[in-house]
């Protein structure tokens, strides 16, 4: 048994940056997957929106945000995280992040900081290190954590469970104790359910840990690798809210799937983005005749919140029966886009396309998780002493449909709210024996082709059936047949030995459930959540969230 002060899950800039404000007050484990750095944190291009540019505002900030929340952002969540939004930036800035800095000179002589534009935003306001944001954050907090002597970080180590009070009080049946105690069902308890900890698969020695903390942190991110086609590292399997749903908090909003319009389309490029700064900058959308096709569909053309923009592709791309549309940044200089997208400009030479000559093939794919483990705007989940930050979590900021660059913003405001918040109380410590995880009777997978068979079969299944424009029939051929293959993970999870891609399989299936189930509870169509069989907006559920929770 591992036990610590602390338990972090997930190094990307929630983790991160929670991990450096908890460190002075006690002993921090930062359990991540992969190696520290991989992390959707790790591949952000386009930057962090804040107010810093002398034609801004807090009320415009807020206001475009609102706009592309589509009526279903909690207004005082938004104002709260971009009133605190500078205060974080320049913690970030203390810390040694590179801003991109303007050719423009202050009074005092000192460069100002370059403001990128994205969709949906009425004022250039986005902080960004030319497209590398995300990489430049993920180092500058990696760099100060190695200065923590309290912060020890579990590399390639995946968290499969929860430990919660109720599971451990509710032990009943001999075929849960066998597993880790990661599905006991309680009923009728009167105990406040609370966090103890997790269980953590240790990849390298293939060998289960029990890691226990008065307070858990879930910073693991969002769940592109439920649909085929993503702009996400492998990372993104929606683990934490798997996890947070299987230890009975509640969950929201996850039909609200955002696709990011502009995706590179080659064969041979895995899940490669083409930042909106693009479009921020002057790039134009075109259909393969060379047509403007965004013309007409919104004021905003190109620049359009995300939504818009990722549904006109889709109907052009049905109408015309093309896989791709271009985007075409070919009349801005060559040296302007080479010296402001460096790393996309780089990326697609290597794959044979010069942007500053050529438009890019683009498609939309999977990108953020607008919903999430419930919380309020501290970190709290209704789980005691479980808090959840960034990307697995559902604030309210984002309602239907994220505005551009909101999520490190987020990530970084709420991060600090919760650390304030944990540490103005007092330590909630249980008495409760944590019990060991037992492998029991299971033995190696015989047949790991069902694991990647089934892999496949959710993301296409999604990808099919609950993607950018959905029906009541797709979806409820989509809920069919992901129970069938839940059944049969089920199976295998509990007759063989944990592997990683067993566990994750586990969590995308859940995950693909809980999308279903969100959008099905919504009849009508509001930002991300696009159905047509209720193309219009139904002012019962202006602002109602779809909110699902396993009853234990
Ligand atoms: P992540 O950064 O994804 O970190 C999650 C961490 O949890 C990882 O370390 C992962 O390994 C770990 N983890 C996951 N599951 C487990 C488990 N079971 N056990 C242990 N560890 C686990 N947002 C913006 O605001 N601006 C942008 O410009 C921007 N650009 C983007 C570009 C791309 C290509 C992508 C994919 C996203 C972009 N986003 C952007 C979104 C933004 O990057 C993410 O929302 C944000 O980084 C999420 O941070 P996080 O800390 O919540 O999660
Ligand atoms: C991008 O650079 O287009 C991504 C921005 C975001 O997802 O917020």
């Amino acid at each position: 048994m591992k036990q610590f002060d602390f338990l972090i899950l997930g190094s990307g800039i929630a983790g991160l940056s929670f991990a450096l404000k908890v460190a002075p007050r006690g002993r921090v484990a930062i359990v991540t997957k992969k190696n520290r750095a991989e992390s959707n944190t790790n591949y952000a291009q386009g930057g962090i929106a804040s107010v810093t540019g002398k034609d801004d505002s807090f009320e415009l900030h807020v206001r475009d945000t609102l706009e592309a929340g589509a009526g279903l952002c909690k207004e005082n969540v938004v104002r709260t995280i971009v009133e605190e939004g500078p205060a974080r930036i320049q913690e970030l800035i203390d810390l040694g992040m590179k801003f991109s800095e303007s050719e423009h000179r202050a009074k005092d002589g000192s460069r100002e900081l370059d403001l990128g534009r994205e969709g949906g935003h009425s004022r250039r306001r986005i902080l960004h290190a030319k497209d590398m944001t995300g990489h430049e954050i993920e180092s500058a907090l990696l760099d100060a954590i190695s200065k923590s002597p309290n912060i020890e970080i579990f590399e390639n180590h995946l968290a499969i469970d929860l430990i919660t009070s109720q599971k451990i009080t509710g032990q009943r049946g001999a075929r849960s104790a066998e597993r880790g105690n990661s599905e006991f069902r309680i009923p009728n308890s009167e105990l406040e359910n609370r966090c103890l900890g997790a269980y953590v698969f240790d990849k390298k020695n293939n060998r289960v840990e029990t890691f226990s903390a008065p307070v858990t942190l879930l910073a693991t991110g969002g769940c592109g690798k439920v649909y085929l086609y993503t702009t996400n590292p492998d990372i993104a399997t929606g683990d934490g809210v798997a996890m947070a749903y299987r230890a009975g908090a509640s969950i929201a909003n996850m039909e609200f799937v955002q696709f990011h319009p502009t995706c590179l389309y080659h064969p041979k490029a895995k899940s490669f983005l083409i930042s909106e700064a693009v479009r921020g900058e002057g790039g134009i959308l075109k259909n393969l005749d060379g047509r403007e096709f965004m013309d007409g569909v919104h004021e905003m053309k190109s620049l359009a919140p995300r939504d818009i923009v990722a549904r006109a592709i889709d109907s052009e791309m049905k109408k015309t029966g093309a896989d791709h549309v271009l985007l075409d940044i070919t009349h801005k200089p060559a040296k302007f886009i080479i010296e402001r997208f460096p790393n996309i400009y780089q990326t697609c030479l290597r794959y044979g396309i010069d942007i500053t000559r050529e438009p890019i093939p683009v498609v939309p794919a999977a990108h953020y998780q607008c919903g999430g483990v419930v919380t309020n705007i501290d970190g709290a989940t209704d789980i005691a002493g479980l808090f959840a930050v960034g990307e697995v979590a559902c604030t309210g900021l984002h309602g239907a449909n994220r505005l551009a660059s909101n999520s490190l913003l987020e990530a970084l405001v709420c991060a600090h709210r919760a650390a304030e918040k944990i540490l103005s109380s007092p330590v909630e410590k249980t008495d409760l024996k944590i019990p060991l995880w037992q492998s029991g009777n299971a033995t190696n997978a015989d047949e790991l082709v069902v694991v990647s068979h089934n892999w496949d079969e959710i993301r296409r299944l999604m990808w099919d059936y609950v993607g950018i424009v959905r029906t009541n029939k797709r979806l409820q051929r989509a809920q069919k047949r992901i129970a069938n293959l839940q059944e049969e993970i089920h199976d295998y999870y509990w007759n063989f030995i944990v592997t990683n891609d067993l566990l994750e399989l586990r969590n995308i299936a859940t995950v693909a459930e809980l999308i279903v189930a969100c959008a099905l509870q919504r009849p009508e169509s509001r930002g991300l959540n696009y159905n047509l069989d209720f193309p219009d907006l139904n002012p019962d559920w202006a602002q109602r969230d779809s909110v699902v929770r396993k009853i234990i």
